[in-house]
């Protein structure tokens, strides 16, 4: 699937781009299912917002357990002052979380395409293992900016073996939030470790490393519907607000070799569902 050259980038960049990856049809089918989740989502009952300024500070209960459920977080900007919806629930939902590959089939059949298994095994998994899904709208207008981060700092493994898969069902582009990373800055040591001590229930961001985020040249990655982009968890990468008209829709998937160290301090634990091999 991938040739020398692409995995060379992959190893010395950090990320690769892959356009045209996905058909329509499988795009549609999970953003269907997806849409499908908020129609039935209530919002009176959970009115967890998602958002990184707070430093990961706000996690609850309702996001600890979405680790194996499939829950729905709301962005900050569609609640009022009282906690009251300012708009459609359809245009306030943040993301969807985090285990939608066990429990809705779209989501399934969508992470067992065998194009998934094989770029995996190109860029160097011998038994990769499926850990989360997530669905993120970046909605229009209020879709709000994801700050500077590792995804190691948050799916952490022992050696690393973390990789993102950011599949985008919409066109991402500079004014809609896409994603930016720093290319060959994969190699920096982590900057960050979120940790959860689960005798309190509680996490907390430690910093690691004071390097600043911004030494290094950003670049944006602008992709269309289908495209396929692939980076280490050590890549440092970012989404501004959306503050254009249209939203932003990307289906991410994570996943870890098989056999190294899931740690107990991540915030994400599978003990009833582990983890499905790709
Ligand atoms: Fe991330």
């Amino acid at each position: 699937m991938l040739d020398p050259d692409q995995i060379k980038f992959f190893r010395e960049q950090g990320y690769l781009v892959l356009d045209g990856v996905f058909s329509p049809e499988h795009i549609s089918s999970v953003r269907e299912a997806a849409l499908h989740i908020v129609k039935d989502f209530d919002v009176d009952k959970h009115r967890t917002v998602f958002s990184t300024q707070d430093r990961d500070a706000g996690r609850d209960d309702y996001f600890f357990e979405s680790a194996e459920a499939v829950h729905c977080f709301l962005e900050e900007g569609a609640l009022d002052a009282d906690g009251v919806l300012n708009r459609s629930k359809e245009l306030a939902i943040n993301k969807i979380g985090h285990a939608m590959h066990d429990l809705v089939p779209q989501f399934g059949a969508f992470c067992r395409l065998p194009v998934i298994g094989e770029l995996l095994r190109d860029i160097g998994y011998h038994d990769p293992l499926l850990w989360q899904t997530m669905y993120i709208f970046k909605q229009p207008g209020i879709g709000g900016e994801v700050r500077w981060h590792q995804d190691a700092s948050y799916l952490h493994t022992r050696p690393a073996s973390v990789t993102g898969l950011w599949v985008a069902i919409e066109d991402a582009n500079e004014h809609n939030g896409c994603l930016w990373v720093q290319p060959g800055q994969h190699r920096l040591p982590l900057r960050e470790r979120y940790k959860i001590d689960w005798e309190t229930g509680t996490g907390e961001l430690e910093v690691l490393d004071k390097t600043p985020w911004l030494t290094a040249p950003q670049v944006p990655v602008e992709v269309t519907a289908g495209s396929l982009v692939l980076f280490s968890d050590h890549m440092p990468h970012y989404s501004a607000k959306n503050s254009s008209s249209h939203s932003r829709h990307a289906f991410t998937i994570h996943v870890a070799e098989r056999g190294s160290h899931w740690s107990q301090n991540n915030w994400l634990q599978r003990p009833t569902l582990g983890a499905f091999r790709l």
